[in-house]
């Protein structure tokens, strides 16, 4: 059975038609063919299909289309804005962190996404707050160092 679903997708109003059982990711990556949000696991393991739904991170794969109707999503081609990179992604870059690749947009949505939790946002807490986005590659450090760049710069600003 087919269901009518509308979503907000990196700011432009979306309206599908969809099988009840498609997942958020699925309806992404191949009906709207924004492929930067992968498929790893697709059984809510590996994160690296993180997008922001309402602002919150989830696991696309185990999201059901039919349950963001009327809501936000943003995926990493949302991220920049006017052919200018967001500072995160600017950061992941300085900081090399990233191999093949295949885990970033995953890993730079996830940690948006964290960077507006409110929760204790020290050095540790974002390895922790991270430790849902794996990276196989093995880029953990240099990933965990972009990320603190940008929280202890929030951290700054919001001291002076
Ligand atoms: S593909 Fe969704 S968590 Fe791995
Ligand atoms: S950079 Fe290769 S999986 Fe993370």
């Amino acid at each position: 059975m087919k269901y009518s679903v509308t979503l907000r997708v990196n700011g432009k109003e979306q309206k599908l038609n969809l099988d009840a059982r498609a997942t958020l990711l699925n309806a992404l990556r191949e009906i709207l063919h924004l492929t930067g949000t992968k498929k790893g696991c697709d059984q809510g393991q590996c994160g690296s299909c993180t997008v922001l739904l309402n602002g919150k991170r989830v696991n696309s794969c185990l999201v059901l289309a039919v349950m963001a109707d009327g809501k936000t999503v943003t995926t990493i081609e949302g991220v920049s804005s006017n052919g200018e990179l967001h500072p995160l992604q600017q950061s992941f870059l300085s900081h090399d962190g990233l191999q093949c690749g295949y885990c970033t947009p995953g890993q730079i949505v996830s940690a948006l996404g964290f960077l507006n939790e409110p929760w204790d946002k020290t050095p540790e807490a974002v390895q922790i707050g991270m430790s849902g986005n794996l990276c196989r590659c093995g880029a953990y450090p240099n990933i965990a160092s972009a990320i603190e760049e940008i929280r202890s710069s929030i951290q700054e600003a919001a001291s002076s």
